[in-house]
């Protein structure tokens, strides 16, 4: 696979420090282990001239962000208590048994990591979870074999 060279994306933000997230998002993206580098966050704050451990607040705050190596798709569970009230922890039993791992870890194939998440702003449809950009909400069991079943078909 080609990845797109780091400058060239670089190179479509402004210098501006509230494109930083944008950023960030973009860098991970492109990346085939789905997480960023050390040399992508000095790379960020060089090209918005901004100190590092800016860079490295934002990559912590967000939960959408890692430096820790992931699975082509990331599961994010969210973690709230709106979630909980709706059984989102039945759901992550479920999808930690079908799956083969326990939060944090990625499936031997390469293909999922399970992460948790705070609230991700659509309780009403909850229990809910993030597949890479994909809201999911209302997770029933068969729901959820429905999703995976689409993922690793690669639909
Ligand atoms: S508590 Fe889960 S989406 Fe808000």
């Amino acid at each position: 696979m080609n990845l797109p060279n780091k400058q060239d994306i670089l190179s479509q933000h402004p210098r501006s420090e509230d494109r930083l997230l944008a950023i960030l998002h973009d860098l991970q993206k492109a990346n085939s282990d789905n997480a960023l580098s050390r040399e992508d966050l000095q790379l960020v704050a060089a090209h918005l001239n901004v100190p590092l451990s800016r860079v490295h607040d934002a990559l912590t705050f967000y939960s959408m962000f890692s430096l820790r190596p992931r699975g082509r798709h990331v599961i994010r569970v969210c973690d709230s208590p709106h979630c909980h009230l709706g059984g989102s922890w039945s759901v992550l039993e479920e999808l930690q048994r079908l799956l083969g791992v326990k939060v944090g870890e990625t499936t031997e194939d390469g293909l999922f990591t399970l992460e948790l998440t705070s609230c991700l702003g659509v309780c009403g449809v909850a229990p809910v979870m993030m597949v890479d950009e994909e809201m999911v909400g209302n997770l029933t069991t068969e729901r959820l074999q429905e999703v995976l079943a689409r993922y690793r078909e690669g639909r």
